[in-house]
């Protein structure tokens, strides 16, 4: 049985998870206009990875036998200033996102909730994998640059590259 406010905050991840997704796709379709077809490619992949991220979070909660919430999402930005303003703001929001989780495991502590912390494992270790991720993918983009040749090339690397998670 989940106490209340360890409840609370996984329907907070829950919409977090959701809202990501969102973002992401958002992203996605911005690449697309840009005619960024890999970058959109890897976000559209990205944007899938946190439904299921969401959905893990969900089903957990369900199977203890309380109710998950699907509240509602704000609208996410759909203007970028270029390629490297979109993969800065994944990895600012994704530290975002890894603040929430630690914050969740320490309250999972606090409260004695072994369970719900043995569960939230996954989630560490995931956003560890996706800062590594975002943070890469930014230096290579100060490395290779955005002018034509070195724009072509980020694109194909990130039609390349694997979403995590
Ligand atoms: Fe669900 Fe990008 O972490």
């Amino acid at each position: 049985m989940l106490k209340k406010e360890v409840l609370d905050r996984l329907n907070e991840q829950i919409n977090l998870e959701h809202f990501s997704a969102n973002l992401y796709l958002s992203m996605a379709s911005w690449a697309s206009a840009q005619g960024l077809a890999g970058t959109a490619k890897f976000l559209k992949e990205h944007s899938n990875e946190e439904m299921e991220h969401m959905h893990k979070l969900f089903d957990y909660v369900n199977e203890t036998g309380a109710q998950a919430v699907v509240g509602a999402l704000k609208t996410p930005p759909n203007e970028f200033k270029d390629i490297k303003d979109v993969i800065t703001q994944t990895y600012k929001h994704e530290k975002f996102i890894t603040s929430k989780i630690n914050s969740l495991v320490d309250l999972t502590l606090t409260q004695k909730d072994f369970a719900t912390f043995n569960f939230l494992q996954w989630y560490v270790a995931e956003q560890h994998e996706e800062e590594a991720l975002f943070s890469g993918l930014i230096d290579k983009i100060e490395i290779i640059g955005t002018d034509g040749r070195g724009l072509h090339l980020i694109d194909k690397e990130l039609g390349t590259t694997i979403a995590v998670g």
